[in-house]
């Protein structure tokens, strides 16, 4: 099958920010999936560069407009690259084979009487790029609720586009087609909108002269939206080419709900007026708002560079965290400290410590063989039982453009095995030879759910099946779709390895300020459930000791001032430690956890009064502390501002 899929072409009039790149990477979730399904995917985005704002803004920079948007494309276009989107093309409106078709369009229009000359009176919003007759106004001012910004008049004279015509068409096909504009609530919204009439619309401006001129009068260029719609054909390279024969009809435009207005009454009116089919489905999502409920733009200043999130938390966990947060028909709420949690405990505790521990469990046990397995028992019967309940919500969510909701059913695979390592206690089993082949049902369960894991989450976070498929010894071409509830895939004798944590726990301290920081922990404490360490074989605690014994350790916070590594080991890392007035060398077997530049000007705690050792040379005066279990290591470390040499008791 066929799947074309579209997100909105963006404005290059500044960088991209993380709130638009919520319809890029939920595009992009949709394009992985179907192509994964083996259908044959066209994704298109790309810029829209020839509105009146993009003139402003060069200007403001002493900028020609197009060396101005030559820059601004650039950085898009390696926003999604970070990002790992996999679109097929990128249009920019400025691209000769776009121009062509918009004028090709406006003529056709015009010659057969869709388009005619008159003069345009009446109000102006830049920044949305839209015309307001004066009744709208809400106190002189664009009445968009996100915008509110000043309206220039304008008296010129204008093309208009004959909407009215076409308003009982459009009214019909809606009402025809309960799926056409989705979701419902967005649907409502258009349908009342409609019904309270259009007018003919203006589509051409004569007060400046960049954009697509109108080719039959050129002091005229095309009015932005009308130019930019179009580019959903004219990028297959309508009406000839392959790849409009092959796509069009769209299976879904995306966009933000700003803009459904624009798509669910001028795009379709102009393809009803040209005959060719309308899409099949407009996708309207929410927005992503900042803690104080404000949409996150440039224009409201409060805009985080998203190349630095994408370098801190890697492309997965920030795809994750967008693509879960946005619930379907609402807006999401983003937060740095908010990514920081969904990473600690949706991706580091839940997803990627079930990876590691059953990993871990194949090595120790079975020398990092895949076992093969006995007979199934009831639980493993109900982990596949569920295995192709969730693959089944899945695909509903993600044919109704719902990717959170999709998510949100993974988890639930992924708690389930949580939940199925602490039920079958393999390190119970382990003791008893007689439970031999019941353990090795075990540990093949386990990587066949970390097979279905990375098939699941693919679409969503496509750089984690390479990183499962290395451990799991897997070609990464194996990850076939219709296998994420097939069960017995995995095979016996194949070499595992423990490998390194998919997601490592985020230090919060390390990035965010101290204010952040408290919120975060503020948070955290919130959901207890979030944090608990999942269970595990864990070391018999040790025989008592008296409080005497114990003040005979010397606790000591100590200021770390510099810190490498030691050459020729991966595990030994040398710190120079200021303690109590001194400066003392530590060497601490922290390295495969910690790069040297995490560790300096923390406050760690230390034993001050161990006897000095030699470690590979160096002589070691004292230890640092650290909490560890399987693969996961924290160095203790002390927030709040206590000099090097304070007492830890
Ligand atoms: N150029 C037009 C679209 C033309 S499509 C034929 C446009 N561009 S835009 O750059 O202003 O916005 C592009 C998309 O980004 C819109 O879908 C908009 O809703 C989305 N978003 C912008 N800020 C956003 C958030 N804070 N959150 C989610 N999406 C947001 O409109």
């Amino acid at each position: 099958m066929k799947y074309y899929i579209t997100t909105p072409i963006f404005y290059p009039n500044s960088s991209p920010h993380i709130g638009t790149a919520y319809t890029t990477v939920a595009a992009d979730t949709l394009a992985r999936y179907h192509r994964l399904q083996g259908d044959q995917v066209h994704f298109l985005t790309g810029t829209d560069e020839n509105a009146q704002k993009i003139v402003r803004t060069a200007e403001a920079n002493n900028t020609d407009p197009k060396i101005y948007v030559d820059g601004v494309v650039e950085r898009f276009k390696e926003l999604w690259q970070a990002l790992d989107i996999s679109n097929d093309d990128f249009i920019r409106t400025t691209e000769e084979r776009h121009q062509v078709v918009v004028q090709r369009i406006f003529t056709k229009l015009f010659e057969q009487g869709d388009i005619y000359k008159s003069e345009y009176s009446g109000w102006y919003c830049t920044p949305c790029e839209t015309f307001w007759m004066e009744n709208k106004l809400i106190n002189g001012k664009c009445p968009n609720a996100d915008c509110g910004r000043e309206v220039e008049l304008l008296k010129e004279e204008s093309y208009f586009f004959r909407l009215s015509k076409y308003q009982g068409a459009l009214l019909k096909y809606i009402e025809e087609h309960p799926t056409f504009i989705q979701p419902v609530s967005r649907r409502n919204e258009m349908l009342r909108f409609i019904e309270g009439g259009l007018e003919d619309l203006c589509v051409s401006r004569t007060t400046f002269q960049w954009g697509i001129k109108v080719p039959f009068d050129p002091k005229h260029v095309v009015y932005v939206w009308l130019d930019a719609l179009i580019n959903y054909i004219s990028a297959l390279g309508y009406p000839d080419g392959e790849n409009y024969k092959r796509f069009w009809p769209a299976d879904v435009h995306i966009m933000g709900k700003d803009i459904v207005r624009f798509h669910a009454v001028i795009w379709p009116i102009i393809l009803m007026a040209i005959d060719i089919p309308l899409p099949k489905v407009i996708y309207g999502h929410g927005w992503y708002l900042t803690k104080d409920g404000g949409k996150i733009s440039k224009s409201r200043g409060n805009v985080q560079d998203s190349f630095a999130l994408i370098q801190r938390y890697g492309s997965d966990a920030i795809r994750y965290f967008l693509l879960r947060e946005m619930q379907a028909g609402t807006d999401g709420t983003y937060s740095e400290d908010n990514v920081v949690e969904r990473i600690n405990s949706d991706l580091a505790n839940d997803f990627g410590n079930f990876v590691s521990r059953s990993l871990a469990m194949i090595v120790k046990y079975r020398d990092g063989m895949i076992p093969r397995p006995g007979q199934d028992g009831a639980l493993e019967l109900e982990l596949k039982a569920l295995s192709s309940e969730v693959k089944k919500a899945v695909d509903e969510s993600l044919r109704k453009c719902d990717p959170a909701s999709a998510l949100e059913e993974i988890w639930r695979f992924v708690a389930r095995c949580n939940k199925y390592v602490d039920e079958t206690s393999p390190w119970a089993l382990a003791k008893h030879e007689e439970q031999k082949e019941r353990l090795d049902t075990v540990l093949y369960t386990f990587a066949e759910c970390i097979r279905i894991m990375a098939i699941l989450t693919a679409p969503f976070m496509p750089g984690l099946p390479s990183k499962i498929c290395e451990l799991l010894g897997k070609d990464e071409r194996l990850i076939r779709w219709e296998e994420a509830d097939q069960w017995g895939i995995a095979e016996a004798g194949i070499k595992v390895q423990k490998g390194e944590p998919l997601f490592p726990r985020i230090d919060l301290a390390q990035y965010l300020t101290a204010e952040e920081t408290a919120t975060v922990d503020k948070n955290l404490n919130e959901s207890p459930e979030s944090l608990q360490a999942p269970e595990f074989e864990f070391e018999p605690i040790k025989e008592e000791i008296t409080i005497d014994e114990f003040a005979k350790i010397d606790l000591r916070v100590g200021k770390v001032l510099s810190a490498e590594k030691v050459e020729k080991t991966d595990k030994l890392m040398k710190l120079e430690v200021e303690v109590a007035g001194e400066v003392r060398t530590i060497v601490s077997g922290i390295a495969k956890h910690y790069s040297p530049d995490d560790l300096v000007n923390q406050y760690i705690v230390l034993v001050a009064n161990l006897k000095p050792t030699k470690l590979r040379g160096i002589t070691s005066q004292g230890m640092i502390l650290a909490a560890s279990k399987g693969e996961v290591l924290e160095v203790i470390t002390i927030n709040k501002k206590l000099p090097g040499g304070a007492q830890v008791k």
